[in-house]
């Protein structure tokens, strides 16, 4: 009897998990949307309308300029791809003049540049943009349709459907894309459409059925969207940080560095913060015409490497100095290192913020080396020795910090120890 119980026990929690073995590290690309929108106008604007033409091109980016060895992989569509109506046999198809060659054709081109191709769909009656949207009774249709053009990711959107949909639907589409021949990794944007907070969103469902999940809202071309998403992260962080690993990632929205809405400094935030909650990177501007400046921030080696690190552990806000608006985060990464951004939110002048590891809640005694992300200088430290960071307005400095030596015998051994919040 007990056998009996703990088989359907596991059978039940099998069929719940997630099948597809993808992204064990928060994956990386390029997402159309928020620089290129629904611009359908290939009459007026050739270059950057939706249209296969985009696609290909930035596969080419992607592939010619060293985006790709970096890990920056997937090549994702978004909203307005689809012709305005299905087709005979009720299948999502094209829009014939923008995408002439088709999805097929589009997926072997990236595929052929050693690149990944995402689609997008919506849960509901119309996508957000007024395309075809998925109801229930296509779901495996499409997630059919998708795996035989050879799609490697579907973005799942949910306007224009109602809760009790997206409980049946958001699970269907996750057992239909397990279903199929070619393994797609799925972008949930369901709990978005509830607030994001349980009790409305369950999100031991959501890392059982879903690869990443949009939480908040969109992100738009300004600091004031990067900062209010920042916001709803560390207000939220209790109950959404310990819901992302391998797998399974909170989706913070696109890195709109490279942009208009960004400063310098403020693009470096982006990029430095997003690293440090374990979130997709996926670039949303046009890597036709990047500029020098952003490339470094999105390129930079060690930032990628901590983004990828594979204990996959999401970080947290762990200080907010309410008089003088600075914050400190820290991801826990392998081999007892750690990810340390100090942010400022001042709009004045560089501040001179002094502290030491102690006071940050290490707790070993140990000799550390510190590596400015961003410069590469390397500093040496002990936990109680104070140190002082200039953290420009609205910027960051950023480390990765190791230790070299333990200072006296540790009570006890782990790879955790370093780390100043439990795991
Ligand atoms: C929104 C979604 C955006 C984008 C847009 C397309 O709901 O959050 O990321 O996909 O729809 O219309």
């Amino acid at each position: 009897m007990k056998l009996a119980v703990s088989v359907i026990l596991a059978l039940a929690t099998s069929s719940l998990a997630l099948e597809n073995g993808l992204m064990r590290t928060p994956p990386m690309g390029w997402l159309a949307w928020e620089r290129f929108r629904c611009n359908v106008d290939c009459k007026n604007d050739p270059h950057n309308c939706i249209s296969e033409k985009l696609f290909m091109e930035m596969a080419d980016s992607l592939a010619a300029d060293g985006w790709r060895e970096l890990g920056y992989v997937y090549v994702n569509m978004d909203d307005c791809w689809m012709a305005k109506e299905r087709n005979a046999e009720g299948q999502l198809i094209p829009d014939p003049e923008r995408f002439p060659r088709g999805i097929k054709a589009l997926a072997d081109y990236v595929h052929s540049r050693g690149l990944k191709l995402g689609i997008y769909a919506d849960l509901g009656n119309y996508t957000c943009s007024g395309y075809p949207g998925t109801t229930l009774d296509h779901i495996e249709q499409d997630a059919l349709t998708f795996a035989q053009w050879g799609v490697d990711m579907l973005k799942f959107d949910g306007c224009y459907s109602d809760t009790s949909t997206q409980a049946k639907g958001y699970p269907r589409m996750a057992q239909a894309l397990n279903a199929s021949s070619h393994p797609i990794a799925y972008s949930c944007s369901w709990p978005a459409y509830h607030g994001g907070l349980p009790p409305e969103v369950n999100y031991t469902l959501l890392a059982g059925i879903c690869n990443l999940w949009r939480n908040y809202d969109d992100i738009q071309d300004s600091w004031d969207s990067v900062l209010s998403i920042v916001d709803w992260f560390t207000a939220n962080q209790e109950v959404i940080q310990s819901v992302a690993g391998p797998g399974h990632w909170n989706d913070p929205d696109m890195l709109i560095i490279g942009n208009f809405g960004l400063s310098y400094e403020q693009s470096q935030s982006q990029m430095a913060l997003w690293t440090v909650l374990a979130a997709p990177l996926f670039i949303s501007t046009d890597l036709r015409t990047i500029s020098e400046k952003a490339w470094e921030i999105l390129k930079n080696k060690l930032m990628i490497k901590i983004n990828q690190d594979p204990l996959g552990i999401q970080g947290r806000r762990i200080l907010q100095e309410n008089s003088s608006h600075i914050e400190v985060f820290l991801r826990p990464l392998s081999h007892s290192a750690s990810a340390v951004v100090f942010f400022s939110r001042r709009t004045d002048v560089p501040y001179r913020y002094t502290t030491s590891l102690a006071q940050l809640n290490f707790t070993q005694n140990a000799l550390y080396e510190a590596q400015d992300v961003y410069t590469g200088k390397i500093r040496s430290l002990k936990t109680s020795d104070n140190f002082t960071v200039v953290i420009n307005p609205t910027g960051v400095v950023m480390w990765y910090l190791y230790p070299t030596m333990h200072l006296e015998q540790p009570k006890q051994q782990s790879d955790t120890n370093f780390h100043p919040f439990a795991l």
